[in-house]
């Protein structure tokens, strides 16, 4: 019996962040809507974090390079599997410092490293800080952030538990997007932080993040919803938040993507 109370809350809670995030046609009963959901007191349907370091796959064992189409949409997969690093986000900041390698050093205030859980099972990846972050030198967390905040809370998890990062660390001017050679030039210290963590999954924002991390020119209305292959890690492209606020109603693809993500993590959690 209580299993089925924790399930109505948890269903409840749900539908209270979709709400919260604007998804249309989402409706709560008279019944639901007199209950008030404290996140703070709800039950975490987060499931605990992995924190052991996953070996590297002795290459007998790696995949064969498959060319079957479909298995991971249209971006090619590859054999190539994830190295296990040693390297620490500190060496990796650090060797950083105060980067001039590319052009954008000049008008940025901030360098905007990763940020979160550095044993994640989940990561998202943006294209490059905005004005708010290059203040703060947080990633996301201007207004497109705290939709992305929402969307992370909606599928389970606090936005501690997960890492967050964007392909280039310095904002561009007016917020154009990063070239592809500066995105070449950033993109290495993203990969690196990458196999540190070994997320699970990584959830890629948008058309510029999906492009510079994929490799692909196929834009994110073609890929999203289905697991994409980066080095054996899940990678699910879908819309960038900042694109959600200027059209809301793209909100219940991502919805649609993201309770992908959740569920593939629910199939493998120990
Ligand atoms: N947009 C991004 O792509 N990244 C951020 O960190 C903020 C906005
Ligand atoms: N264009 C982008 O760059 N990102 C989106 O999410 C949608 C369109």
């Amino acid at each position: 019996m209580s299993d089925i109370k924790d399930l109505i809350e948890e269903t409840k809670k749900q539908l209270l962040h979709l709400q919260a995030l604007g998804v249309e046609g989402v409706k709560l009963t008279d019944q639901l809507e007199t209950t008030t959901i404290k996140p703070a007191t709800a039950k975490p349907i987060a499931t605990p974090l992995r924190v052991e370091t996953r070996q590297p796959v002795p290459p007998s064992r790696q995949p064969i390079s498959s060319t079957v189409s479909g298995l991971f949409g249209n971006v090619a997969p590859t054999s190539e599997t994830l190295r296990a690093s040693t390297e620490t986000f500190e060496l990796i900041h650090e060797e950083i410092g105060d980067c001039t390698r590319c052009s954008l050093h000049q008008q940025r205030t901030t360098v905007v490293h990763t940020e979160g859980n550095r044993k994640a099972r989940l990561m998202f990846v943006g294209e490059a800080p905005g004005a708010d972050e290059d203040i703060q030198a947080r990633p996301f967390v201007g207004r497109a952030g705290q939709l992305l905040t929402k969307i992370i809370e909606a599928i389970g998890f606090k936005r501690e538990e997960v890492l967050i990062g964007n392909v280039n660390r310095c904002r561009p001017p007016g917020n154009r997007p990063p070239t592809p050679e500066e995105a070449s030039i950033c993109k290495p210290f993203l990969l690196r932080e990458i196999s540190v963590v070994q997320p699970e999954v990584i959830v890629v924002l948008g058309n510029t993040a999906i492009q510079n991390l994929l490799e692909t020119r196929v834009g994110v209305s073609k890929l999203r919803g289905t697991f994409q292959n980066y080095k054996g890690i899940k990678v699910m492209p879908t819309f960038h938040p900042a694109y959600l606020l200027r059209d809301p109603s793209k909100k219940r693809e991502t919805w649609e993507d993201l309770k992908k993500v959740r569920a593939y993590l629910d199939s493998t959690a120990k």
